[in-house]
């Protein structure tokens, strides 16, 4: 696996690329979620290349920036392992010179559920993913369905600013308890991770309603927050029943929705989704 740190450098390597070009951006202290991403691109793609870059713009002013977990020693020998031929590893100044000052606004997709949680978030994930896109030019960009929205913004910026590649989404990777992965659940205290589990709970009831034939949003909700009060660890920040494209809240299930929900559980904060329909 080949590290590059620079832009100049990553093009370089990109232009001795023969065949098509899988890409998984990250933010770094991968675990088997971000895994999953690497092998599927490593089997849809003759080569294979991956970021490391804790983006400071889609970081709030009060949220984890500083504290975010890293390891890049471990990183780098998880994606040697799993058969990754490039690796961006950039720093801030590289990605974000002095004087940088260009963003990419994103519209109504970017403004309910974690747009209201974090004003903000979109633009630096969407200015980040734009210009990583710019460097990798990859044929193929993979991301998780565990963060629901950003997929649907990513999509939306795609086709909207004509990036001329295709967008792979692979399912949530779970723990066997149903936690979705996340670099954020280290920061559980050991009571707060059995307490976790809730959200894999309330999302599979949602899913055994639906399955049932219940088709009122209001009605799958509600039953959403039940289970996630029931947890006293869990404090509910929102839950949605959104159309999986637009993400605007729906009365009735009549195409696929997202389910998600966020959940704080002491300081941190648990996000997750299923898709229904
Ligand atoms: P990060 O949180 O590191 O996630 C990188 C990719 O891994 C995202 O596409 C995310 O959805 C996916 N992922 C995380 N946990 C997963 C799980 N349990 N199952 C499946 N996929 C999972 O998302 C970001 O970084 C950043 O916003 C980024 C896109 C890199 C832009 O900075």
């Amino acid at each position: 696996m080949r590290l590059l740190t620079t832009v100049a450098e990553f093009r370089a390597a990109r232009a001795q690329v023969k065949g098509s070009l899988g890409f998984v951006p990250t933010m770094g202290y991968l675990h088997q979620g971000h895994m999953e991403l690497v092998r599927r691109a490593r089997k849809e793609n003759d080569t294979v290349a991956a970021s490391i870059f804790v983006n400071p713009t889609q970081f709030g002013p009060s949220e984890d920036l500083a504290a975010y977990p890293r390891d890049f020693d471990r990183d780098r020998a998880m994606l040697e392992k799993e058969g990754c031929d490039l690796l961006f590893y950039p720093g801030a100044e590289e990605v974000y010179p002095p004087g940088f000052d260009t963003y990419i606004e994103m519209g109504r997709i970017a403004q309910p559920l974690e747009g209201v949680a974090r004003p903000g978030h979109f633009r630096g994930v969407a200015t980040v993913v734009a210009k990583l896109f710019n460097v990798v030019q990859p044929t193929r960009a993979y991301f998780g369905q565990k963060d629901g929205q950003q997929v649907a913004v990513v999509k939306k910026m795609v086709r909207d600013l004509d990036f001329p590649l295709e967008i792979v989404v692979v399912p949530t990777v779970r723990e066997p308890d149903g936690l979705a992965m996340s670099s954020r659940n280290v920061y559980l205290k050991p009571l707060e991770r059995q307490a976790a589990t809730v959200l894999w709970r309330a999302l599979s009831r949602a899913r055994d309603l639906y399955e049932r034939g219940e088709r009122d949003a209001e009605a799958l909700r509600e039953e959403v927050r039940r289970v996630l009060d029931s947890e006293p660890l869990a404090r509910t920040e929102y839950v949605s029943l959104a159309d999986a494209e637009t993400l605007e809240e729906v009365d009735h299930v009549t195409r696929p929705v997202m389910v998600s929900l966020v959940v704080r559980m002491g300081a941190t904060r648990l996000i997750d989704n299923i898709i229904l329909g």
